[in-house]
C-alpha cells in the first residue's frame, strides 16, 4: 500500500538512533520520531517519506515505556537544549554506549570492538562550565533573554530555570532583562543590523568557584558600564561575578567581523584548574572568547582517560594535534619527554602557550595552522601521537599521513563516532590495531558523545 503524508500511523519504538529520536518499523520501514524512547507505543502522523526511512510527528503517546521519566526542567518542551531529559539517565548512557558499538561495527567494520563500559557523570545536572543565552524581540516591542526554543535561530523564550550551570542562572537572566526592559535597550537585528543586545555569556570556574560574565553588543555604544556593574556585584541571590566584559560584536556585509573586548570589572580572565590527580592540578586562564572544555569534571576523566591509554614515560615524544588552548598535552607534559601541540586557531595557540607558562611546563611547543600542513614539513618522529578533531574528523589525507608516520600509538579522541569509525577504518585497515574504545559522557541529557580510542601500533 502506498504511504503518504500526513497518514497516521502506530508502532512501537525500538531504540534510539543517532541524532535522538526515536525509531521503529512501519511496513518493514525505519521510521523516525522526535520525543520517543524505546518501549513507548505512540501514534504519529507520518512528514517524511523516503525509499529507505520514514519520519512521523508524534501524535500520542499510547502506552509510555518504563524508561521514560518526567522531565525535570519546567522548558523541557519548548528548549532545543537537553532533548534526552525524558529518559532516565542511566539508559541515556546505555543508548551513547551502544552508538559507539554501532557506529564503529556498521561504518568502521569492527567485529566486536573493544567498547569499555561508558564513563557517565556523577552528577548529570550543573555541569556546565559556560551558556550563552541570546536577546531578542521576538517579534513584539518588548527586549526577551533565553534561550532558543527548539527549530528557532533568533527568537528566545523567557528562562526560569535552567539546570546545566548553576541554580541562580534563572534569577540572573531574569534580571539582566529586567534591566534591558526599564533602560529600554533593543536587541541587535540581524537582518537590519540595528538594535544593542546580542548575548550574554556565563562562564564558570567549577573547580574555582570563579564567575565571568560577557555582554556581547552590536556596533552600538553600551551606556550603563556602572548600572550594569552595580546590578551584577550588588545582588545577594546571584552570586557575584569575578569579572564582567563588554565585548562589541561588530559585524558590516562585506568587511570583516570584528570583536572588541573590554574588561569592565575584576579580572582579565576566568582561572579554571583541572585536576590529573588528588595531588596534582592544572591551572588555566580562560578569555571570553577561548575554548574550553564545557565540563570541567569529565573533562578531567576524558583527560586521565588519555594519559592512562597512552601510558606516557619520559622516553616519549607526544604530538597533541588539535590541541585548542593546550589542556590534553599539558595533562601529559609532566610525564612525556616533550609535547608538540598544533591548532589551526591562533588565539587558542598563544593561549596553549600562556597556559605552559601558568603551570611551569617548559617541555611543551605550539604552532598554529593546520594539523597535516605543520606536521608533513616535521622531521622529529613523535612516537605518541593524539589527535582531538572537530566533528568531521581526521579524513583520509591526515589518516594516511599519520600511518607513513607511523607512531608506535595514537590516541584518538572524538565527539563523532560515525567519523571517528570512518578514520578508525583507515588506520586499522594495516599498520595499526584498535586496542581500547572509552566512550565518556561530557553532556548530559544531549545525543553527543565523546569517545577516546587507543591504537597500537602492529
Ligand atoms: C574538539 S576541539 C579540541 C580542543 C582541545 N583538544 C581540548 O580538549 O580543549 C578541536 C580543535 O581543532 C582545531 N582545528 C580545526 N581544524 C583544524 C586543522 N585543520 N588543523 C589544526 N587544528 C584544527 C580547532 O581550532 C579546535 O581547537
Amino acid at each position: 500500500m502506498q504511504l503518504k503524508k500526513g497518514e497516521s500511523i502506530q508502532i512501537e519504538i525500538t531504540k534510539i538512533a543517532f541524532g535522538g529520536a526515536g525509531m521503529g518499523h512501519h511496513e518493514e520501514k525505519v521510521v523516525f520520531v522526535e520525543n520517543t524512547v524505546p518501549g513507548d507505543k505512540i501514534s504519529a502522523t507520518l512528514t517524511k517519506i523516503k525509499p529507505n526511512f520514514l519520519e512521523a510527528k508524534l501524535e500520542e503517546i499510547i502506552k509510555p515505556s518504563s524508561k521514560r521519566i518526567a522531565p525535570k526542567c519546567a522548558h523541557f518542551n519548548e528548549c532545543g537544549g537537553c532533548s534526552l531529559q525524558y529518559l532516565d539517565y542511566k539508559e541515556q548512557l546505555n543508548f551513547k554506549e551502544s552508538q559507539v558499538t554501532e557506529a564503529l561495527e556498521h561504518i568502521g567494520g569492527f567485529k566486536n570492538p573493544p567498547v569499555e563500559k561508558i564513563i557517565g557523570c556523577e552528577n548529570p545536572w550543573f555541569y556546565r562550565n559556560k551558556m550563552e543565552f541570546s536577546f531578542s524581540m521576538n517579534q513584539t516591542d518588548q527586549i526577551f533573554l533565553g534561550l532558543h526554543p527548539k527549530g528557532y535561530r533568533y527568537d528566545v523564550f523567557e528562562l526560569k530555570e535552567c539546570y546545566l550551570e548553576s541554580n541562580d542562572i534563572g534569577i540572573l537572566v531574569g534580571l539582566v532583562q529586567k534591566f534591558a526592559r526599564e533602560k529600554n535597550l533593543k536587541a541587535y537585528d540581524y537582518k537590519t543590523n540595528t538594535g544593542l543586545l546580542r548575548t550574554l555569556t556565563v562562564r564558570e570556574g567549577k573547580r574555582t568557584g570563579e564567575r565571568l560574565i560577557n555582554l556581547v553588543t552590536s556596533h552600538e555604544e553600551f551606556q550603563y558600564e556602572k548600572a550594569f556593574i552595580e546590578l551584577l556585584t550588588e545582588n545577594d541571590d546571584i552570586k557575584k561575578p569575578t569579572s564582567i566584559y563588554i565585548t562589541k560584536h561588530i559585524a558590516k556585509k562585506g568587511d570583516k567581523t570584528a570583536f572588541k573586548a573590554k574588561n569592565i570589572f575584576g579580572k582579565p580572565a576566568l582561572t579554571e584548574e583541572l585536576h590529573i590527580n588528588t595531588k596534582k592540578k592544572l591551572s588555566f586562564d580562560i578569555l571570553p572568547d577561548a575554548f574550553f572544555q564545557p565540563n570541567t569534571l569529565q573533562a578531567e576523566l576524558l583527560y586521565n582517560q588519555v594519559l592512562a591509554l597512552g601510558k606516557v614515560t619520559k622516553r616519549d615524544t607526544v604530538y597533541d594535534l588539535f590541541c585548542g588552548t593546550g589542556t590534553i598535552g599539558l595533562f601529559c607534559a609532566h610525564k612525556a619527554k616533550s609535547v608538540f601541540g598544533v591548532d589551526i586557531n591562533k588565539n587558542a595557540i598563544e593561549n596553549a602557550e600562556q597556559n605552559a607558562k601558568l603551570n611551569e611546563v617548559t617541555n611543551a611547543s605550539y604552532q598554529a595552522g593546520d594539523a597535516f600542513e605543520i606536521i608533513k614539513n616535521r622531521e622529529d618522529k613523535p612516537n605518541i601521537i593524539i589527535v582531538d578533531p572537530p566533528r568531521n574528523g581526521l579524513g583520509d589525507i591526515l589518516c594516511k599521513h599519520l600511518l607513513e608516520i607511523g607512531a608506535k600509538k595514537i590516541v584518538y579522541v572524538s565527539c563523532n563516532p560515525a567519523t571517528l569509525s570512518r578514520d578508525l577504518k583507515i588506520l586499522c585497515e594495516n599498520k595499526y590495531k584498535l586496542t581500547v574504545v572509552q566512550p565518556v559522557d561530557m553532556v548530559p541529557h544531549t545525543y553527543h558523545i565523546e569517545t577516546v580510542c587507543k591504537l597500537d601500533r602492529l
